[in-house]
């Protein structure tokens, strides 16, 4: 075989080696065979010497021109190689921007908070404002102001958890000797702060919680919710009382509800009432649920006693008011019909997802 047809058959063979090369590893493999140091190109380039003049150019020629069209080749499959493994990765990472995007379940609002925002928005379209207080009080607020005398039950240290200040050097906590700071007992200390720090007319609702030396049961815990109301000016009777309430029951439980005041005792009002609701269930008529009454109790109120408007600095000759107090968690359990008020602060979710 001549020279030239040498050169002719490696030509072929060369194209087809690059054209078929699958990978990088095969490109790399046909590289070496067609243009490296130890191909046949560059033996046969090496032997050109042993050529007659006459051939020499031709053949010089014939082999720079398969050089050429190799390094061409090499390119073009190298290029041909770089493009696809692109389109893949592009491919394998694509991002489908129309795919729906991950739920994460949200959290909402705790039942009692609900009850709470609530009550307070029908009062606030009364023209209620929101007051607060400390939920550490002390003696004075909770208990003195509000004309508990000073042997009343409800200061013993077996009803109400009392508190020391242990922040002080050399402070602790020897024994149960009631202190004059406690966790108040109910929203109640809030009419005090506030007719303390504010001038009559007063319109005030406030929602917080409170704390008894209770063991949780299915109608007790030891901390709980409630929300007091109080309104301070000077024609109020107990006929605005009853307006008010009834207005705000029947907002809480519907309009079908009715209400009744029955006559109670509550050391800062005078006279003072409990309220009840007509019953859910048997509407009136007596049920297990109400005890065979028809009602159900769920808040207390009153006139202010005079006494409560002296100590917190009210004229009594000029201004006369109301108060209330309801238990947010009672209401919650009344309207969801919950058998145990414990389910309020367990945090079960399953539970409380159902609101
Ligand atoms: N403080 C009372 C309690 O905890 C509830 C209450 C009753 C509040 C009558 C009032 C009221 O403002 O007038 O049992």
């Amino acid at each position: 075989m001549s020279i030239t047809d040498e050169l002719q058959e490696l030509h072929e063979q060369g194209l087809a080696a690059f054209s078929q090369a699958k990978g990088l590893e095969a490109l790399e493999a046909a590289r070496v065979a067609y243009l490296g140091k130890k191909s046949s190109l560059t033996t046969a380039l090496r032997g050109l010497g042993q050529l007659s003049a006459e051939e020499r150019p031709k053949v010089g020629q014939l082999a720079n021109e398969l050089r050429t069209d190799f390094e061409a080749a090499y390119a073009t499959c190298k290029n041909a190689l770089a493009q696809a493994a692109l389109s893949e990765r592009i491919a394998s990472g694509r991002l489908d921007v129309s795919l729906p995007g991950r739920a994460r379940p949200l959290g909402t609002q705790h039942l009692i908070s609900a009850i709470v925002d609530e009550i307070s928005e029908i009062f606030f379209g009364l023209g209620y404002t929101l007051a607060e207080g400390p939920e550490v009080e002390d003696e004075f607020h909770n208990f003195t102001a509000l004309n508990h005398s000073p042997m009343h039950p409800a200061r013993s240290a077996s009803d109400t958890f009392y508190v020391r200040d242990l922040s002080e050097e050399g402070a602790a906590f020897d024994g149960p000797e009631p202190s004059e700071l406690l966790m108040r007992t109910h929203t109640s200390p809030v009419q005090i702060r506030t007719m303390l720090a504010h001038k009559p007319p007063l319109y005030i609702i406030s929602p917080g919680k409170v704390y008894r030396r209770d063991i949780a049961d299915p109608t007790h815990l030891p901390q709980f919710t409630q929300i007091e109301g109080l309104a301070i000016d000077e024609d109020l009777t107990f006929a605005d009382l009853k307006g008010t309430l009834d207005y705000a029951v029947k907002r809480i439980f519907g309009e079908d509800r009715q209400t009744r005041f029955r006559p109670h005792f509550f050391p800062f009002t005078e006279p003072s009432a409990e309220v009840d609701v007509s019953c859910g269930i048997c509407h009136g008529a007596g049920c297990r649920f109400c005890a065979g009454t028809g009602w159900i109790e769920i808040l207390g109120c009153g006139m202010v006693d005079p006494n409560v408007l002296v100590n917190a600095g009210v004229d009594p000759q000029r201004y006369q008011g109301f108060a209330f107090g309801m238990g947010a968690d009672r209401i919650a359990a009344l309207r969801y019909d919950l058998p145990d008020i414990r389910l309020l602060i367990e945090g079960d979710m399953r539970f409380l997802r159902q609101f």
